[in-house]
């Protein structure tokens, strides 16, 4: 059975949901996205990930597609219709259909997109084993705090990653660790996490934001702050978050082991803070 799918305010069959060769997200990349999770059947975090999408959108003056209560409908739909009770709702807004000029057209409307995938996000093999990661050149735009779909550089540092036999790649500029391809790096030092603080350089993870306020209820202290490679290198532990992986705890950077070689307990007890709050 196919998915259902939707686009601009329809729920369409996978293979009916068709969109213009000229819509903007097709020639330019010129659009933004949100994945969020869905677990025992109910989204994660929804509200922040409106928030974080509304900043996109403002930032590059683009036009809401729907209403924030129809957003959150339509994932809500999407997941019954599908039967996800584990996985994540993609979506993502475009700046519509028009002639092809780099200039932001006029009074045309956005096209939404949304569908859902079925994973197996809290029975992870990788979060019981923990993952390893290699570091990737960090070759992105300079406006890393708006989450837009032109994902090529991260791509390109995924597969990298991908054939290195690594989980995620650590990407780094000027000997400073930015972020994964896809997710929020994070290292231990005597019991501190520490994570690089929210500027233009890297996307301000939701799950990052949630993580940082239960750790601190929890008395772990969390240091904002750059840190380098060779830091990762000899830190007690790594780890890195997303809303598909939550908290992942990484084993080896560049094949060099992390603190013990396996997860740390650090890693792991906010692993379980995380996923309680998200259920409870
Ligand atoms: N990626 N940094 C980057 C570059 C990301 O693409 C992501 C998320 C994160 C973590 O953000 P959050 O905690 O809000 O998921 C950090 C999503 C999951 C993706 O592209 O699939």
């Amino acid at each position: 059975m196919s998915r259902i799918v939707h686009l601009n305010g329809a729920y369409l069959p996978e293979q009916d949901a068709k969109v213009s060769i000229f819509d903007r997200g097709y020639v330019f990349a010129d659009g933004v996205y949100e994945v969020t999770a869905v677990i025992d059947g109910k989204l994660v975090d929804f509200e922040p990930h409106v928030q974080r999408l509304e900043r996109s959108l403002r930032e590059l003056a683009m036009a809401w597609p729907c209403s924030k209560d129809e957003l959150r409908e339509v994932h809500q739909e999407l997941a019954r219709r599908n039967n996800v009770t584990e996985g994540v709702v993609y979506m993502q807004v475009t700046r519509g259909v028009a002639e092809r000029d780099f200039a932001f057209p006029k009074d045309v409307p956005s096209t939404l997109m949304a569908f859902t995938q079925h994973k197996s996000l809290l029975d992870s093999p990788h979060a019981a084993n923990g993952v390893k990661v290699i570091s990737v050149p960090d070759i992105r735009w300079k406006r890393r705090d708006i989450k837009s779909i032109a994902l090529l550089p991260q791509c390109i540092g995924k597969q990298q990653a991908a054939e290195a036999g690594a989980f995620e790649g650590w990407m780094v500029e000027d000997g400073l660790v930015t972020e994964g391809t896809s997710s929020t790096a994070y290292i231990v030092r005597d019991g501190r996490v520490i994570t690089r603080p929210l500027s233009q350089a890297i996307l301000p993870g939701v799950t990052r934001k949630s993580l940082i306020r239960l750790a601190t209820e929890e008395r772990v202290v969390v240091e904002e702050r750059p840190f380098t490679l060779e830091e990762a290198y000899a830190a007690d532990e790594a780890f890195l978050t997303s809303a598909s992986t939550f908290v992942m705890p990484i084993v080896a950077i560049d094949g060099r082991a992390i603190g013990s070689g396996k997860p740390g307990p650090v890693a792991t007890s906010l692993r379980k803070i995380y996923l309680d709050a998200a259920r409870s």
